[in-house]
């Protein structure tokens, strides 16, 4: 996916009392490249960090955090693992595009093609930032890989946690390959800067501010997919509104895999949340504090800026992200919302100081966040309306989407 990850005003103070004063020890020489660890001090409530690596916090897992993990594995050899779809029952990019062994082939592709004509270009932009998101696959695999007590740590382990997350990253394989597959046979858009946008976001990688901690990597992923899937599920949504069925069914059947993964990042939030109620209300608060970053957050294609007065290119494909309703900063107080809700953050009880004012902070956030994108909505309708802006985008052939 995605867009729109911010909403302006809330941005918070870095981290939970908790974590801070785990990282008062190691904060006060840290700087670009340091590697400094705190478990060397005597009272570190830790067992192998935080550290700091290029001024981030890292490995800022407690023991419990591990411990909880080691508890979990029945879970995720189970319940976990179960939420996987086996491959024979898969669909694959195949079943939805045309067939190349077929004598119907060529005939297939030109109904594609025309079909296709009807996409709007401000559609075309938000489909192909969803595409290139996805195709940024290898960065989240191994962004899981960072995390404390679930990494794979062969490429081929057999723990239910390494098993789960190169069966996830499968299957989320097929989405990328699917829409890559199905835009280029379209003919609509510059396929060449839709590639290089692709080795530009897989070399630049992702800063997620996990700092390797399964339980921030949860939420993070838990609130991801779910992003995903209402990107995914208005893309399809708006296609059908523009004449493509085809390509709507090829959204609604990603968004429908992205709304299990989320189901199953949540089922693990839940786990921890049984197990260490504090640790978890704590780690949803420090990730709700430093913002969900989008995972295309550093899409670069060489040449919107230049086209654009020095413009960032992610920043512009969330505007039209925002402008066609695809995901809105009102999506985002919704999946925060979603979240509370469900793993119902208000009834935790038996939590710490730091646990209750984690837990006051969630609580209160979405309807903070609302008012702030309302506020902030009528004031870009208003810009907009006095000085509408021409995005040129290379994806389309230079085309310019209004906004
Ligand atoms: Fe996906
Ligand atoms: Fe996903």
């Amino acid at each position: 996916m995605l867009a729109a990850n911010t909403v302006k005003g809330v941005s918070a103070r870095r981290c939970t009392k908790s974590i801070t004063r785990r990282r008062q020890t190691t904060t006060t020489a840290a700087k670009k490249g340091d590697v400094v660890s705190a478990a060397a001090t005597a009272d570190a409530p830790v067992v192998k960090g935080p550290i700091i690596i290029d001024g981030q916090v890292a490995h800022s897992t407690t023991e419990l955090g591990l411990e909880v993990f080691r508890d979990l594995g029945d879970f995720a050899s189970g319940e976990l693992t179960g939420l996987l779809k086996p491959v024979e029952s898969s669909w694959q990019p195949q079943d939805y595009l045309p067939d190349p062994e077929s004598d119907s082939f060529l005939d297939e592709v030109r109904e594609l093609r025309e079909r296709s004509q009807c996409l709007p270009d401000d559609y075309l932009v938000t489909i192909v930032g969803d595409m290139i998101t996805e195709e940024a696959l290898p960065t989240y695999m191994a962004m899981l890989n960072t995390l404390d007590g679930v990494s794979d740590e062969t490429g081929a382990s057999g723990t239910p946690w390494a098993t789960w997350t190169r069966a996830w990253t499968a299957e989320e394989n097929r989405h990328g390959d699917l829409l890559n597959k199905y835009l280029w046979l379209t003919g609509r858009v510059d396929m060449r800067q839709v590639e290089v946008t692709i080795q530009n976001l897989i070399g630049s990688g992702m800063d997620p501010k996990t700092e390797n901690n399964p339980y921030l990597g949860f939420v993070y992923t838990s609130f991801q997919e779910r992003a995903t899937r209402v990107s995914h599920g208005n893309t399809a949504r708006h296609a059908k509104i523009h004449g493509d069925a085809t390509l709507a069914r090829i959204c609604g059947i990603i968004a429908a895999d992205e709304a299990r993964h989320e189901n199953a990042y949540s089922r693990i939030v839940e786990e921890i949340l049984k197990r260490d109620p504090n640790g978890g209300v704590v780690a949803f608060a420090d990730m709700m504090r430093k913002q969900i970053v989008m995972p295309a957050h550093l899409m670069n294609d060489m040449k919107h800026e230049e086209l654009n007065g020095g413009s960032n290119l992610f920043a512009d494909f969330s505007i039209v992200a925002e402008k066609t309703e695809t995901y809105t900063a009102f999506d985002y107080a919704d999946i925060m919302e979603h979240l509370v809700k469900r793993w119902e953050i208000s009834s935790v009880t038996g939590l710490n100081a730091d646990g209750l004012e984690a837990q006051e902070y969630v609580c209160k956030l979405p309807a903070r966040i609302r008012k702030i994108a309302e506020k902030t909505a009528v004031r870009k309708a208003k810009a907009a309306k006095a000085n509408p802006k021409d995005l040129k985008f290379s994806w389309i052939h230079e085309r310019t989407v209004s906004v």
